[in-house]
């Protein structure tokens, strides 16, 4: 037996025992006649004595320890003199009787401390010493706890767990797909599932009217703080149901989890939003409803006065950053620069401040009399002290910039706190949205959402205006999950394709599958999918996901650990019939 006890679990009440612990060694303390060894493992951190009283093996052992070596220690637990309230187990310590080496250990790159001296790079190639710093392993747990309580939540709710291939063909989530060649089918590929839509709903048609999985999901797709390459879903399906049943079921969900893992009561339901409002009064279809600082469209106030910018934009909206009338010339042409920034796309910034005794000043004087910036001043309620932020151009683009820049606000203001949540559904999406570039319409979440039936009318004349019955459910401006009740009619999916610019044939070869299912009894039905990776940052209060992936990818799609992805061998490209014909960079 390698251990009787944990290294985090004994007490003052083991005085005496005789235990055996074994562990890495954080740190060693070398006093002279006494040494003392910090030994942790997943439980925690105990002290080790060896002391006079040790015998010379031991204290020979104890000589030769460094940091990171994992040993075997035998001994009594005693009382401490110098109790560690920063511990659990800060009040006793192990006598050592005896001390083996079990396996030594070169001096780890960076250390083994909640803060660690190691940089971003260097933590990822050697994730498994990262992994082994409290607030990974914290992470780990989390995400474990979390996953048996939705386990549990679901199962209880008579949802069965079904598992879904990984090698298939494309599917249609609007990113690129990763993809496999298939040996025995030369020039064949697979395709890796960037979730596994089409199969929830192929299990619909077989009867299994509640499904769920916590499954992985790849996406090729630009990687940032809340994307991987692969990442995890709790993905669900029901049969038999309308939109409220199924927000009705992941409402309780995320309750439960709120409740089981942070202990936070949300009492009321969860807010539902449009998405047209949500556009409109935020500027993007997942707000951050932590604080205010809300939109308003300006346009009609600020038409005909001589300033042609705005004259002759198509939208004009302002948001009232609070209490920041304060704020310097430098510090505006800075927040302005920051606004310019490409990721941006600000062409330039108009501000209005309202300062505390009333009195109003303008980037615009020469255009607007106090008058007319009054009417901009109450149609944002702005209040004195506060700084107006004003931009133009077309719509949909002002609104972006003027979400960014209310988050930016929010944050320097310390608005958006990481302990407080407000969680929301976003309804009524666009079905379709048309795209210039390409000049055709793109299923705003997948080809096989349905739309509300009062819009179907207008699939003929103007599709842009039909809304789906589906839903986001967003938390502090982050996207944590989507779903949508589905076409279960083949005549109505076949329309939705033509919309989307497929061909009968082309339609036929991706989805045949399904729309043959289709023709087989197929239930009304609708499911959603939660993103794991981001419902464990969010309840961890991290901005990454990263830290809630045991193996995550860096930012350019690379394990740099096992240095992947790597090239094949000549053979093995060989057996899979593919010629490499490389460009040049
Ligand atoms: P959707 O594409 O909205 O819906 O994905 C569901 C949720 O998955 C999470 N997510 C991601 N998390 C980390 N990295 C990524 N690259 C990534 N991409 C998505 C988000 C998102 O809300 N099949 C549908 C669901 C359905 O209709 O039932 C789907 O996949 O939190």
């Amino acid at each position: 037996m390698y251990r009787t006890h944990n290294c985090g679990e004994l007490r003052l009440s083991n005085l005496n025992c005789e235990v055996t612990l074994a562990g890495w060694v954080q740190k060693v303390r070398n006093l002279g006649a006494m040494t003392f060894i910090d030994i942790r493992d997943r439980y925690g951190i105990t002290q080790l004595v060896v002391d006079e009283n040790s015998s010379e093996a031991t204290k020979q052992t104890a000589s030769e320890l460094g940091r990171e070596y994992v040993i075997q220690a035998t001994g009594k637990v005693i009382e401490r003199s110098a109790k560690n309230g920063k511990i659990a187990t800060g009040d006793i310590e192990i006598a050592v009787s005896n001390l083996v080496i079990l396996n030594a250990a070169e001096t780890p790159p960076f250390t083994i401390e909640d803060n660690s001296d190691g940089g971003d790079d260097l933590r990822m190639k050697y994730r498994y010493l990262d992994l082994r710093r409290g607030p990974l392993k914290n992470a780990m747990i989390l995400r474990h706890r979390m996953a048996q309580s939705i386990r549990s939540f679901l199962d209880k709710e008579g949802f069965l767990e079904i598992e879904t291939p990984y090698l298939i063909s494309s599917t249609p989530e609007g990113a690129r797909d990763f993809v496999v060649p298939s040996r025995m089918n030369p020039g064949q590929f697979y395709a890796l599932p960037q979730s596994p839509q089409t199969f929830k709903q192929l299990l619909m048609v077989a009867g299994y009217d509640k499904y769920f999985q916590i499954v992985r999901c790849f996406r090729d797709e630009d990687l940032r703080a809340d994307r991987q390459p692969e990442f995890t879903q709790i993905d669900c399906e029901m049969s038999f149901v309308e939109q409220d049943d199924v927000i009705d079921v992941f409402e309780r969900l995320a309750k439960h989890m709120f409740k089981t893992v942070l202990d936070i009561d949300f009492n009321e339901p969860f807010l539902r939003m449009p998405w047209a409002e949500a556009m409109d009064r935020f500027g993007s279809d997942k707000p951050d409803m932590r604080f205010g600082m809300e939109i308003h469209e300006i346009t009609d106030l600020t038409r005909d006065r001589g300033f042609g910018v705005f004259d002759s934009a198509e939208y004009i909206g302002a948001i009232a950053a609070t209490g920041c009338a304060g704020y310097s010339r430098k510090q505006i042409d800075e927040l302005t620069e920051w606004a310019k920034r490409p990721q941006i796309g600000a062409k330039g910034l108009v501000w209005v401040k309202i300062e505390t005794d009333g009195s109003i000043k303008s980037s615009v004087d020469k255009f607007y009399s106090a008058e007319d910036l009054k009417a901009w001043v109450e149609r944002t309620e702005a209040q004195p002290g506060d700084l107006l932020l004003v931009v133009c151009g077309k719509k949909r683009k002002s609104q972006t910039i003027l979400c960014e820049l209310r988050l930016e606000m929010g944050r320097r203001l310390g608005l958006r706190d990481n302990t407080k949540f407000a969680p929301m559904w976003v309804v009524d999406f666009p079905l379709v949205e048309w795209d210039e570039e390409t000049e055709r319409f793109y299923a705003m979440h997948h080809p096989f959402t349905a739309p509300k039936p009062e819009d179907i009318q207008y699939f003929e004349s103007d599709p842009g205006k039909i809304r789906a019955n589906a839903y986001d459910f967003v938390v502090n401006g982050v996207e944590v999950g989507g779903g949508s009740i589905r076409i279960h009619d083949a005549k109505l999916q076949q329309q939705m394709f033509k919309t989307l610019g497929f061909t009968p044939e082309k339609a036929q070869l991706q989805f045949g599958f399904l729309m043959d299912a289709f023709k087989y009894g197929a239930p009304p039905h609708g499911g959603l999918a939660f993103g794991f990776d981001r419902m464990c940052s969010l309840f961890g209060g991290a901005e990454s996901i990263r830290d809630y992936i045991a193996f995550p990818k860096n930012n350019s799609g690379r394990d740099t650990m096992i240095e992947a992805p790597s090239t094949l061998d000549p053979a093995q490209l060989e057996e899979l019939n593919i010629k490499l014909d490389l460009k040049e960079e």
